[in-house]
């Protein structure tokens, strides 16, 4: 096998995955993009006079690139053939992630539906993307972006389990403590309508209940030290904080923050996306050593992500000046190593 190298390309995203990247069909693991989203602005880099100070004077502003668009047909029309080809790019047991917010998720959506099967939709994640909404007359302020999620084959898609970490809130269950350390307290007895008529009780060490588990798995965890009697003789199952890994991420993440003015990772670049979201995703569903693309890449955060992750990886930006921040930031970064820039003629 030729030595891999990872590859920053400045050009259209369809002719690239057309006429260029025709030998890596069958070899993305992973594919995520934040694409234009009708937003009808047009977006520039900002640079100010004593470097990220959100309060200091802007000494340029250069556009990066146009996101208005006459209809949302023609926003479509642009996206369907792209989203048609990246699928082509994906292995197996791929997923192609797609980042936009309320101005046209629902109508890429369907578009997805058709092109890779309502059956292949696996995930409508919404990351909270500002902490602090606008006032509006109308309605509610807009506080999240979707991100969402296709399999190219369901059946044969899995995720790896990803945790965030407690906080105050979540630690509060964990009320108890002995010298192990602090713990909460799981129920082993049906509760509710698991108490169905069906449910066979039985005796366990002086009680008589309709136990979850069974005899043998409760007599492993009282060998254990995992079972808790209360006074009035009900058993529990103890569950110590530091024996869980976190807490389970749903298809909703609040947990991670915006770039903003004052954040390290900051580079201008207006949308500019966190690197902590992109680990997320790629930790998620690839693993180390396996090729992961972005055809929208702007500031080139899903390189950073991958490298800090060991994925190889293919970036695509149509824009001469996204090129220019994410080819800078790349460079930056020690682990990335050698990765070339290419501008198809
Ligand atoms: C929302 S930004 C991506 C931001 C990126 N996720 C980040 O963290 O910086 C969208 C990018 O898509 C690029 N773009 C627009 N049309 C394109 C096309 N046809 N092919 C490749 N890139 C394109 C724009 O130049 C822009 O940099």
């Amino acid at each position: 096998m030729r030595r891999w190298q990872n590859r920053l390309y400045n050009c259209d995203c369809l002719t690239l995955i057309q006429e260029e990247l025709m030998d890596l069909r069958g070899e993305f693991r992973q594919i995520y993009i934040d694409p234009p989203f009708l937003s009808g602005t047009i977006y520039t880099k900002k640079t100010r006079v004593d470097g990220d100070a959100e309060s200091s004077a802007i000494v340029s502003d250069i556009e990066t690139y146009n996101d208005k668009w006459a209809s949302i047909d023609e926003y479509l029309e642009f996206m369907r053939p792209r989203l048609t080809v990246m699928k082509d790019l994906l292995t197996e047991n791929g997923s192609l992630w797609v980042h936009l917010d309320w101005h046209v998720s629902h109508y890429v959506k369907v578009l997805l539906d058709g092109i890779f099967g309502y059956e292949n939709f696996v995930n409508e994640i919404v990351w909270t993307r500002t902490n602090s909404p606008k006032t509006q007359s109308k309605g509610f302020g807009a506080q999240h972006d979707v991100i969402l999620l296709y399999a190219l084959d369901s059946e044969k898609f899995q995720t790896n389990s990803v945790y965030r970490k407690h906080d105050e809130r979540s630690k509060r269950p964990y009320s108890y403590k002995d010298d192990r350390g602090r713990f909460r307290l799981i129920e082993i007895e049906a509760q509710g309508i698991q108490r169905s008529e069906n449910r066979k009780q039985f005796e366990w060490r002086g009680r008589t209940a309709p136990y979850l588990y069974r005899k043998e798995t409760l007599e492993k965890w009282w060998r254990e030290d995992l079972i808790y009697r209360s006074r009035n003789g009900r058993y529990t199952k103890k569950q110590y904080l530091d024996d869980t890994l976190g807490i389970p991420v749903s298809d909703l993440w609040f947990d991670i923050a915006p770039v903003q003015g004052k954040s390290k990772e900051y580079t201008g670049f207006l949308t500019q996306k966190p690197v902590a979201l992109l680990e997320r995703i790629i930790q998620s569903a690839s693993e180390s050593g396996d090729l992961v693309g972005d055809f929208f890449a702007g500031s080139g955060t899903t390189a950073i992500a991958a490298a800090s992750l060991r994925r190889r990886w293919i970036l695509c930006d149509l824009s001469a000046s996204a090129i220019e921040v994410a080819k800078e930031r790349i460079e930056k970064l020690e682990m990335t190593g050698k990765f070339l820039t290419i501008t198809p003629r």
